[in-house]
């Protein structure tokens, strides 16, 4: 069992957590995740490494609610533990040799960005960060990516915070003004990586793409995660998750991810009614 030693919500629908888990701590990199269950009849599912302390022994991980795993784990309080927290997982970001890279961050892809924003400004390299969200209430991490960023600038889609408009746009400003970056690395609504490899691809900028298809068991076994890049079948937990953004075939997999839309709303009406009646 897991303690989890810290909570804290950080908008209407993004919770970060610290967990006790020192064996991961150890060892984790930028760009790895972990797969958790919250309890025994618990799915499995795979979170970002956000941050990690090794002297503390905690890992930090951001999550969305959007479905009947995170409902659960989002009730859980400081104090309480849950089942299995299994990881590192996957490759760590490639980050050797970068001297000025472009972070573009989207929702909560922006915690999965941030760890490398961060590891990239440790190694001296320049950073210019840019991270969109909906609107004012849906931002998170701002401080954070101030602090690791030779330049922040921050989307909203509505204006109501930052600029208005889409993480794509700065980045083609900034790519036109004479900027080039040694790599763009995106992480976010795979919508949003598309279009931002479509702003890059004509210059060539090389542009590393964080996949997130549903996974299972982690470890390459289940073929649940499979998707073709560069015409070639990769599993995104052992091979990933960061890919060559030219190589994705993005609308192979968006089109995958929806295929348990209709169960995946039938267990996240189970748990809140669960939850309801709790309460009442
Ligand atoms: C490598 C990786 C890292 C991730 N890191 C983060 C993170 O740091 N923060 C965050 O908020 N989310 C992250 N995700 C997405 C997160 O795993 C899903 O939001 C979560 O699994 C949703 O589960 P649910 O039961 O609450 O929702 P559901 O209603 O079951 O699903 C909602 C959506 O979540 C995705 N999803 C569901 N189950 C899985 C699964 N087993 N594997 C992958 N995706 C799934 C699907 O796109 C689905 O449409 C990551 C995904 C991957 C693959
Ligand atoms: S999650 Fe099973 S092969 Fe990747």
């Amino acid at each position: 069992m897991y303690r989890i030693v810290d909570k804290k919500i950080l908008n209407p629908t993004v919770t970060q957590m610290d967990i006790y888990a020192p064996l991961v701590a150890k060892k984790a990199k930028p760009g790895q995740f972990i797969i958790l269950r919250v309890d025994e009849d618990g799915e499995r599912i795979p979170l970002t490494i956000s941050d990690h302390d090794k002297a503390a022994g905690t890992v930090r991980i951001i999550f969305q609610v959007v479905g009947a795993t995170t409902e659960k784990l989002n009730h859980k309080q400081a104090g309480e533990y849950i089942q299995d927290f299994v990881g590192p997982l996957g490759r760590p970001t490639e980050l050797d040799g970068i001297k000025k890279a472009c972070i573009v961050g989207g929702g909560v892809g922006c915690a999965i960005a941030y760890p490398i924003a961060k590891a990239l400004h440790e190694m001296g390299c320049e950073v210019y960060s840019i991270i969109g969200f909906r609107n004012r209430d849906l931002v998170i991490l701002e401080d954070e990516f101030a602090a690791c960023s030779d330049k922040l600038t921050v989307m909203t889609d509505d204006g109501s915070y930052g600029q208005k408009g889409v993480v794509t746009e700065p980045l083609k400003e900034a790519i036109e003004a004479g900027e080039r970056y040694d790599e763009v690395i995106t992480i976010g609504p795979m919508i949003m990586m598309k279009f931002v490899v479509a702003t890059t691809k004509p210059y060539g900028i090389k542009t590393t793409v964080s996949m997130n298809p549903i996974m299972i068991d982690g470890t390459g076994m289940c073929g649940g995660c499979r998707l073709t890049v560069g015409g070639e079948t990769k599993f995104a937990c052992v091979d990933g998750p960061d890919f060559d953004g030219f190589k994705i075939d993005f609308d192979e997999t968006m089109k995958r991810s929806q295929m348990y839309r209709p169960f995946e709303l039938e267990s996240r009406e189970k748990v809140c009614n669960l939850f309801k009646k709790e309460i009442e």
